[in-house]
């Protein structure tokens, strides 16, 4: 049986949602949502750089929905929970990359909302991404070894300078003064998607936890960094390295799921990037797993920040077919089977 999937934008990561729609042979995309005006009318073949395909972006949410698709790829730059509240309501299962795991950063009320109205569907809600999302669950798998687990740790170390997200950047604390305290309510408000990350982690765990924080560094840029979609002066944040923690009964930093971010080429102090995406578990065994992100021989794009939006868009495209099967409400990883790349074994 096809999927018919509709797109939610094709940004940065949208784009390769879409690519990867197109490719898969269980999935339909038989729509696309455009939220810049100048989208609107342009075949999604187009827009993601592959020959038109017959299908037009539109700003017409309505539209869209009246084709009944099953799901929507949901990858705006913010989440909108009205409008989610909407498609979910309308009976359309919903995989989200938009600053979406479980729902705890978005506040109870929204959360508590968005579960009503996937029930009201009879669909579900699903939101991952390869940080946090996927890695998230490659921490839990490799702790599946452990008779005992102390701390489980995530950590992501890369050079972001290539993510040509300006609001995204700017959100995150970037290019803002490292000394106001404005800055780092900014970081933990932008990134307290993080804090769902611990959540579900503690609670694949069994664990119950006393309470999750956060805390953050950061490395301020030595001189002014033209970045070409954004500008970072000189003093101004240039790299932050965020730990959002959850605390056990017993006081301890049980989960931390970390991220460590530079953009540009001089901040002080220039912390060493690890370049990649760890796990890091303390306990019998002691467990140190990291996946090396590498592109294909035939990888012909200038940069390589197109493989970090494929990790980003594949772990919720992939898992269509299983929120589409899941139980109506949000669900998590914890919820679903075994989610692989089935459909994209080349042939
Ligand atoms: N968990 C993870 O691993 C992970 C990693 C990276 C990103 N993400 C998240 O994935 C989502 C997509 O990221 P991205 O890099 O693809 O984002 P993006 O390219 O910066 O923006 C995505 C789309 O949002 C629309 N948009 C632009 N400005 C907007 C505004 N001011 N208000 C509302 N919509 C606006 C545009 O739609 P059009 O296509 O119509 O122009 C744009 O293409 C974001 O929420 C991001 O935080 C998650």
């Amino acid at each position: 049986m096809t999927l018919r999937v509709v797109q939610w934008t094709t940004g940065n990561v949208g784009r390769r949602a879409a690519s990867a729609i197109l490719d898969h042979p269980g999935l339909d995309l038989v729509g696309c949502y455009a939220w810049s005006p100048d989208k609107v009318g342009v075949d999604i073949g187009t827009l993601v750089g592959a020959e038109p395909v017959g299908v037009l972006a539109t700003n017409d949410a309505e539209e869209l929905l009246a084709l009944a698709p099953d799901c929507v790829s949901y990858n705006p730059m913010w989440p909108d929970v009205d409008e989610m509240c909407w498609i979910l309501g309308a009976g359309v299962n919903v995989v989200s990359t938009a600053a979406f795991i479980t729902g705890r950063a978005l506040g109870a009320e929204a959360r508590s909302r968005l579960e009503v109205a996937a029930r009201a569907g009879d669909v579900s809600l699903f939101g991952t991404g390869v940080n946090p999302g996927f890695l998230n669950l490659f921490g839990l798998v490799s702790a599946g070894i452990c008779d005992r687990v102390d701390r489980l740790r995530v950590l992501e170390s890369v050079d972001a300078t290539g993510y040509a997200s300006a609001e995204t950047q700017l959100s995150v604390g970037f290019a803002h003064d490292p000394d106001d305290p404005a800055t780092a309510e900014r970081t933990e408000r932008a990134s307290a998607v993080f804090g769902d990350a611990v959540a579900l982690t503690a609670d694949a765990l069994g664990v119950e936890l006393d309470h999750i924080g956060f805390e953050a560094e950061y490395a301020r840029a030595t001189e002014t960094m033209d970045l070409g979609f954004m500008t970072i002066p000189a003093g101004t944040v240039a790299g932050i390295s965020g730990t959002w923690f959850g605390v056990d009964q017993r006081d301890r930093h049980i989960v931390e799921c970390c991220y460590q971010w530079k953009m540009g080429w001089a901040m002080e102090p220039d912390w060493p990037l690890r370049h990649g995406y760890f796990v890091e578990i303390d306990g019998r065994p002691k467990v140190r797993s990291r996946f090396q992100i590498l592109p294909p021989d035939d990888w012909d794009e200038p940069d390589y920040m197109g493989l970090g939006m494929i990790m980003t868009a594949l772990p919720a495209v992939s898992a269509i077919p299983a929120v589409c099967a899941a139980s109506p409400g949000i669900v998590s990883y914890t919820d679903l089977p075994l989610v692989t790349a089935s459909g994209f074994v080349t042939p």
